[in-house]
């Protein structure tokens, strides 16, 4: 069993990958600054034997290194960032202090302290709006925000660091995450958490556009298994791929889907679509399944009844 070096542990994907970490006989090391994360989300993780949380600024030179230099991790899954993109437009300078010197603070941990395996949180926000459908990762990318930018300088960072200094980097492109602990309170916070919130409430969701458009929608905890196989699977070569399922769910399957958990609610809200709003993006998942033996096994429809409350959709009436 290995230890686990997590930033970003106290996140939505950083805590269910410390829970899985945990559930899977492995030592983890979290470290947040609580900026976005919270300490609720590792209520389970706190009482479990063989985790231990560090609140501490990954942006900050020098603190990681010291860390990793005292706890000797195998490996290091960096989640820890500024995870929205609207923030990013807003604020480019934050976005390139915690999503682009923070990454090569990461590097720098690494190499210092000899650790063997990093992982990266990327994002299929690096392709931009592309007609290619599903999009493998030899796509050309094309960020259209700084957030998506900082993600794309990232990988290369830990890549060329990786290759100098002897340590293996995989960069997961993660598409749409969605399930428990994701933050609904921003008009731009993942539809799912959005749709989940409003439905429960007994609010109606607003359909931005036709409800057309589609998303690659993956469950978090199959992003937890990805992180977990990428830090700890033996003989990885370095490399990027996408995290996804490679099933697209348009925005009006999604509503309906939701409506079947809460019969009897309000119709949606039909309003403008979002300006720059992608219509379609699907991913490719053929490169994590080669490399990394990952296949995203959770339906949609699955995901939304552990999300929703545990009734499967096709038991509701
Ligand atoms: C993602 C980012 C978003 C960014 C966009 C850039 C996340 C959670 N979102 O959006 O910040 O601007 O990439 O391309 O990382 N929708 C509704 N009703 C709602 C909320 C959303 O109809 O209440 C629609 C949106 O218009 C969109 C779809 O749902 O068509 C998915 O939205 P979202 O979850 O924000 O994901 P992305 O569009 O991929």
């Amino acid at each position: 069993m290995a230890k686990i070096l997590v930033t970003g542990a106290a996140g939505f994907i950083g805590s269910h990958t410390t829970d899985l970490l945990l559930a899977s006989g492995h030592r983890v090391v979290g470290v947040d600054n609580f900026r976005t994360g919270r300490r609720e989300n590792l209520t389970a993780a706190l009482s479990t034997p063989g985790f231990a949380l560090h609140e501490l600024d990954v942006a900050l030179p020098g603190a990681l290194s010291a860390l990793a230099a005292a706890e000797r991790p195998a490996a290091i899954i960096h989640l820890a960032a500024l995870v929205s993109v609207q923030e990013s437009l807003a604020n480019p300078a934050e976005n390139f202090a915690l999503n682009v010197q923070a990454t090569h603070l990461v590097a720098e941990a690494a190499r210092l302290a000899g650790v063997g395996r990093v992982v990266f949180a990327s994002s299929s926000a690096v392709y931009g709006d592309t007609n290619v459908r599903p999009i493998p990762e030899t796509t050309e990318t094309r960020p259209l925000s700084p957030y998506g930018a900082a993600k794309l300088a990232s990988e290369s960072l830990l890549l060329g660091h990786g290759a100098s200094f002897g340590f293996t980097v995989r960069c997961h492109r993660y598409f749409n995450v969605y399930g428990p602990r994701q933050d609904p309170t921003s008009p731009y916070s993942g539809v799912i958490s959005i749709f989940a919130r409003r439905f429960a409430a007994g609010q109606p969701v607003t359909i931005h556009g036709d409800g057309g458009q589609t998303r690659d929608f993956i469950a978090v905890g199959d992003v937890a298994r990805a992180n977990l196989i990428a830090a700890t699977r033996p003989d990885l070569r370095p490399g990027v791929a996408n995290i996804c399922t490679g099933r697209a769910t348009s925005l009006l399957d999604l509503a309906q889907a939701c409506a079947r958990h809460f019969p009897g609610g309000p119709p949606p809200v039909h309003a403008p679509a979002r300006s720059g709003d992608i219509r379609h993006s699907l991913g490719d998942p053929a490169r994590a399944a080669a490399e990394l033996g990952f296949t995203a096994d959770t339906e949609v429809a699955a995901g939304l009844a552990e999300l929703l409350g545990g009734v499967p959709a096709a038991l509701v009436p």
